[in-house]
């Protein structure tokens, strides 16, 4: 059985919501053994000797990932298979959804692949850009944004089952 560990850091949300929809999936669909660990001052330096498969995730907000996310993205993984994903909400997703590839492939190298490249010592396996949400302040349900779709996880995830065996 794969295992498999999935850390993320998150600001709103988003990328929590999107971890666990990745949980689910592998576990459900793919059979995987998977922890979900939330990046914070107790767990960034999380264990991940014993798991075949590492999920980085990271909400991008202010232009920056979390920074322990970043900082768990530069552990050793050799051996392993390391995936990455980030919520771009506001700038990356939409270029995406837009259809608007050149301004898409730009955002995504600023706010995906540079990072990967300048942290991560091994080549990811695979990467995914996913939506998030902007909530309007003072009403509670309401959001400015809002593109946030569980079926890009879906699909993410079965791509993680085909590449993991
Ligand atoms: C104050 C603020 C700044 C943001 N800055 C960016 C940004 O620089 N680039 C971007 O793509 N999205 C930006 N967003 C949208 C986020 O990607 C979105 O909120 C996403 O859900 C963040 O992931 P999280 O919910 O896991 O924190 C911003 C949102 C807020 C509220």
């Amino acid at each position: 059985m794969s295992k498999t560990l999935i850390v993320y850091g998150t600001r709103f949300g988003a990328t929590e919501k999107s971890s666990e929809i990745i949980a689910r999936e592998l576990k459900e669909k793919f059979n995987h053994e998977v922890e979900v660990v939330k990046l914070s001052s107790e767990t960034e330096n999380h264990d991940f000797s014993s798991f075949d498969n590492i999920i980085i995730g990271s909400s991008v907000a202010y232009f920056s990932w979390t920074k322990r996310a970043k900082k768990y993205l530069q552990n050793d993984f050799s051996g392993k298979k390391v995936f990455v994903f980030v919520s771009s909400a506001g700038l990356t997703y939409p270029a995406l959804e837009k259809g608007e590839m050149d301004k898409y492939a730009k955002r995504k190298k600023r706010f995906l692949d540079s990072i990967v490249k300048k942290n991560l010592k091994i080549q990811p396996t695979s990467t995914a850009v996913f939506g998030g949400w902007i909530k309007t302040r003072g009403k509670p349900g309401e959001f400015d944004l809002y593109n946030w779709k569980e079926e890009d996880m879906v699909k993410w995830s079965e791509e993680i089952g085909k590449l993991t065996g």
